[in-house]
């Protein structure tokens, strides 16, 4: 039996990751409608991958036999400024999410938990990422300003990511 403590630091971390999913659809809904359909792809494929996230810990819950607790998702915010404001919100929460994991973390292994604390590996290695493409994104759209064709340049470029990627990150955690 996985200590209860861990088991519900999990089924948090499931509602973490469901919230970001709503809010990089609450993104991407806006690039849409403001007719940056590339962001509103990449954004549209990031919502789907921390859907992902959070089925990959509901999966390891139910291995475990372990209660799942579904709380409610906070409505996320739904007006941006710019394509800047939207990523840079969406760095911000990488980052918030990649604190949350550190201490999930740090509680799976004080509790020596040692099963979560191989299946939270994955998720640690996983925000580096995260963060990682999060910040180039950020500092790319900085550099352009209010440059119309550069800031179009970038909506293509976003646009270019593909559903495979996800699907192959989503295999890789399995
Ligand atoms: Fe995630
Ligand atoms: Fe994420």
């Amino acid at each position: 039996m996985v200590n209860q403590r861990v088991v519900e630091a999990i089924n948090r971390q499931i509602n973490s990751e469901l919230s970001a999913s709503y809010s990089y659809l609450a993104m991407s809904s806006w690039c849409e409608r403001q007719k940056f359909t590339g962001a509103a792809r990449w954004l549209r494929l990031q919502s789907q991958e921390e859907y992902l996230h959070a089925m990959k810990l509901l999966d390891f819950l139910l291995a475990r036999d372990c209660s799942v607790e579904l709380d409610a998702i906070e409505g996320p915010t739904m007006a941006f400024t710019s394509l800047l404001d939207v990523f840079e919100r969406g760095l911000a929460q990488e980052q918030e999410v990649s604190k949350q994991i550190d201490t999930l973390y740090e509680t799976a292994f004080t509790q020596k938990a040692f099963a979560a604390v191989a299946e939270l590996q994955w998720f640690l290695t996983e925000q580096v990422e995260e963060e990682k493409t999060g910040r180039e994104i950020v500092a790319k759209f900085r550099l352009i300003g209010n440059d119309p064709p550069s800031i179009l340049d970038m909506d293509r470029e976003l646009g270019a990511r593909t559903a495979i990627e996800v699907a192959a990150d989503a295999k890789a955690g399995n």
